[in-house]
């Protein structure tokens, strides 16, 4: 992949659960683009699994790989990309975030809740899950709301219906 022409054609940011997996892949199909998600490229970069980084390298460290995967994949994508649930803490990435087509998929906890616990393991949800993606939000709400030029709301909303309206806000 060389430096992408144009830009990514959407961002998607938001918490675990938010469905920026779902959502990316629908919009991807309609945009006739492919997804990149940074939680994959880490994971090929790492040649693990990203439990297995967190338990064995630490979270600071999953971070570092972060921030370079997102650099990394806003300057050759020109599709979706897709950012793990906490790439926006860091203040350098939001920097680079400016001016993209940031979209914020928004969940209620319930829901978020409920689709996580039938998806892939998240460290930082392994106990105590409720509790722990609450203060989560809590903490990163502002930034997703600052990154983002527009917020797009899931609940109660079938993938395609939240890629339209993902469509529709940009
Ligand atoms: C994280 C979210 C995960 C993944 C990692 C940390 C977070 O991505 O990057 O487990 O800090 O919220 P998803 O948002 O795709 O679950």
């Amino acid at each position: 992949a060389g430096r992408g022409a144009h830009g990514p054609a959407v961002v998607l940011v938001g918490p675990p659960g938010s469905g920026k997996s779902t959502v990316g892949a629908v919009l991807a199909r309609r945009l006739g683009c492919t997804v990149r998600d940074t939680d994959t490229d880490i994971e090929a970069t790492a040649g693990k699994p990203i439990p297995d980084i967190f338990v064995e390298d630490g979270e600071p460290r999953f971070r570092e790989l972060e921030a370079a995967a997102v650099r990394a994949a806003v300057a050759e994508h020109d599709g979706v990309v897709s950012l793990g649930g906490g790439a926006i803490m860091d203040p350098e990435t939001r920097a680079l975030l400016a001016g993209l087509p940031v979209v914020f998929l928004d969940v209620a906890l319930a829901e978020a809740v409920r689709r996580v616990g039938l998806d892939v393991p998240r460290p930082l949800l392994a106990v105590n899950p409720r509790q722990r993606w609450r203060v989560l939000m809590e903490e990163r709400r502002p930034f997703y709301t600052e990154v983002a030029r527009a917020v797009v709301q899931t609940a109660e909303r079938t993938p395609d219906e939240v890629a339209r309206a993902v469509l529709d806000a940009l």
